[in-house]
């Protein structure tokens, strides 16, 4: 060979990666390769079954006022290891989990700056994670993240399932859509909201899933959001390759690391079959298990609250119309007039209270209890509220007598408005005041710009408050469920008593003028992968001016659908969101919210296609009985299940809760049938759904 040939051949070979390291998934569908380019770049790629999922992708970071870490590494070492491991979670879709994944560790120098970055790799049946780890080390101890540089390159113009990249806000309609048309539709997908802040046409949220040309389905994401700030991602469109885009604090920068130090993980789900990506549990298997000792005290929940009445308007969370500004300590509340509209009065709480013990919930929430409400969000207000002051017509000590007698207990609710401040110095009186009064879980809010002002509400310093409540909650034994939180990433297998998150588009929505009706068949491929969500489902009157002749919104939904969601959008924590008086009138239909359990064996997912539909059947965790929910996105469909999940030998009695066959989820969404069947392992069921609809099943051993 000609010296000529032997650079060709090295060039050719540095293309290729000759450093290449491959690991597989334990079934072998997966293989994950990593490899240092010719100028030390760190870069890994992905196949499934052979394919090219994810190409050969750029890692590392870019820092503030250092030597970026992104080239000029080799490879001081590595290991490769295996972990099979099943845990029992607190709750969740099933009481085992198992956690089975082959591990690739790269030690990576620096060579010039003499710094160490090393990067793992889990790759398990159903995806791959992987994370930077910063060691203790002499050169890298205090650093400034400019921009994290995580590179996922796609092979294709993928159909996208997306919603607009934003620093404050997740409550969005997703997007069905083709990568390369995302900056088209970007500023037509942006609909308003308290707070928000896009940053790109092309920049979009995780968990970010698509569907490729030939029917694979990929999902990306990340585990273990911890003192980090939150991942976007941003497309460049030519080249179809998106880029990790961190959130940045007040001052632009996007994390302030102090070394030994790991990032969190960036996940890449990928399965030619939809319901493996609902199945996976890569998401909590990413996060470090429970570090609650005790957790006797987390409970699942089924709730009602005073609340629905408020978001559709026929109520106010505020006392009084008479005080546009309100201080907290010289306001006197005494001496206004009361709105005659304030729905968290003794009287009012006591009847939800009669509600809840009559039908067997666990809880009531009650929202607009305390001072403030006349005068809380979009001046900046740092001094909120105090979580303590209840309003005059609202007796704490009456409503927590009463809700004891009856059996109830009752949810508390801290909205902050943003002051995330405030709510740290307010925290642990507020938390002793739950306590006090019998209060074990609360319903805590973000609405609005973050105080300090200029944080985002998914910055670094903004994601350590969240966890700081959650945790600090676990001191007080207290069960939290944060709205307008940033997006939840598996961190409930290690604080289990985070027990619900919104951080998506719920069923307020439906209030403010309605939400698309295949929503809820994508947040289970999107928002739910990283925990559970308060979506708040169970509404039956989906004409809101029938509340509140000043409100025309729909819910666009049937109500065969809305019972169906109890079981398709899991969460340890449900809400019947209607008003007593709706549920009064349809109280056959009911009967399914009442049943349904809220945490499970065993789930089987049994059709699954994002954007059209979902099946699940999932297993009592306390009977043999199963419930099983459809949900259906886009026209009428049948969809077609066989029983073969239910136990060999036993009978049950099914009851088929489904749209009738004149429903419609906008003119006549309250058509339903109720059904009554024997059914065993063998039966099999086809079910037509119309457009919004869906069908739900209790299925109660005989
Ligand atoms: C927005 C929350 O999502 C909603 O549930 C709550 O009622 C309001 N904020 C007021 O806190
Ligand atoms: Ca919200």
């Amino acid at each position: 060979m000609t010296s000529k040939m032997y650079i060709l051949l090295f060039a050719f070979l540095s293309i290729l990666g000759v450093n290449a390291q491959q690991i597989t998934s334990p079934n072998g569908n997966i293989s994950l390769e990593f490899s240092l380019s010719s100028n030390g770049e760190p870069t890994y790629k992905i196949n499934y079954k052979s394919k090219s999922i994810i190409k050969t992708s750029k890692l590392g970071l870019t820092l503030k006022n250092a030597d970026n870490l992104k080239q000029g590494f080799i490879e001081t070492g590595s290991e490769e290891t295996s972990f099979d491991e099943t845990w029992k979670p607190v709750w969740g879709e099933e009481s085992d989990i198992r956690n089975n994944y082959n591990e690739l560790l790269v030690n990576l120098e620096q060579k010039a700056t003499e710094r160490i970055m090393n990067i793992r790799f889990r790759v398990y049946n159903e995806g791959v994670g992987f994370r930077y780890e910063f060691p203790e080390q002499p050169n890298l101890v205090y650093f400034v993240i400019e921009e994290e540089n995580t590179q996922f390159a796609l092979t294709g113009d993928h159909t996208a399932f997306w919603i607009p990249g934003d620093y404050d806000s997740q409550e969005y309609d997703y997007t069905e859509s083709k990568l390369s048309e995302i900056s088209g539709l970007f500023d037509s997908a942006v609909t308003p909201n308290a707070s928000q802040r896009q940053f790109s046409k092309t920049g979009v949220q995780t968990a970010l899933m698509m569907k490729t040309a030939d029917n694979l389905y990929i999902n990306i994401h990340e585990a273990a959001l911890i003192n980090y700030a939150c991942m976007h991602l941003n497309l460049d469109d030519e080249n179809m390759v998106f880029e990790s885009w961190l959130t940045p604090d007040a001052q632009g920068n996007k994390g302030h690391m102090q070394a030994p130090c790991v990032t969190p993980w960036r996940t890449v789900m990928v399965s030619d079959d939809a319901r493996d990506i609902l199945a996976s549990r890569i998401t909590y298997n990413l996060n470090e298990p429970c570090v609650i000792e005790d957790t006797s005290w987390i409970k699942p929940v089924k709730y009602i609250g005073v609340w629905w009445e408020m978001i559709t308007g026929k109520s106010s969370w505020a006392y009084t119309d008479d005080l546009p500004s309100v201080q907290l300590g010289v306001t006197d509340f005494e001496d206004v007039k009361p709105n005659g509209k304030h729905a968290a009065n003794t009287a009012h709480v006591k009847e939800y209270i009669d509600f809840a013990a009559k039908h067997g919930f666990d809880a009531v929430l009650v929202e607009g209890w305390n001072e403030g409400w006349e005068d809380w969000f979009g001046q900046s207000k740092d001094y909120v509220f105090d979580f303590v002051t209840p309003y005059p017509d609202f007796d704490v000590e009456d409503i927590e007598n009463y809700a004891k007698s009856k059996g109830v207990k009752m949810i508390m609710h801290h909205e902050t408005s943003g002051s995330t401040r405030n709510y740290e110095r307010h925290m642990d009186k507020a938390y002793q005041f739950m306590k006090d009064h019998g209060y074990d879980a609360v319903k805590s809010g973000y609405v609005g710009n973050i105080l300090p002002r200029g944080e985002f509400h998914y910055s670094q310093w903004v994601n350590n408050h969240y966890l700081y409540a959650v945790q600090k909650a676990a001191d007080y034994e207290i069960m939290v469920n944060a709205h307008e939180a940033v997006r939840p990433t598996g961190i409930a297998r290690t604080y289990p008593n985070l027990i619900g998150n919104e951080s998506a588009r719920g069923t307020e929505f439906q209030a403010f003028g309605g939400s698309k009706p295949n929503h809820v068949t994508i947040l289970p491929f999107t928002r739910l992968l990283g925990g559970p969500m308060d979506y708040t489902p169970g509404v039956f009157e989906m004409d809101i001016s029938k509340l509140n002749p000043d409100n025309n919104s729909h819910v666009n939904s049937t109500i065969a659908n809305q019972l169906a969601l109890y079981v398709t959008m899991y969460s340890p924590l449900q809400m019947a969101a209607d008003l007593p008086e709706n549920y009064n009138r349809f109280l056959d239909a009911f009967q399914f919210i009442k049943d349904v359990p809220v945490d499970w064996e065993k789930s089987v997912y049994l059709e699954a296609e994002p954007g059209s539909y979902i099946t699940i059947a999932r297993k009592d965790k306390h009977s043999n009985n199963w419930f099983v929910g459809h949900v259906n996105g886009k026209d009428a469909r049948k969809s077609e299940i066989s029983f073969d999940f239910l136990e060999k030998g036993k009978k049950y009695i099914a009851t088929i809760y489904a749209d009738a066959k004149d429903a419609n989820y906008k003119t006549n969404p309250q058509a339903y049938t109720i059904k009554k069947m024997k059914v065993n392992s063998q039966s099999k069921l086809s079910q037509v759904s119309v457009e919004g609809g869906g069908y739900a099943i209790s299925i109660i051993e005989d």
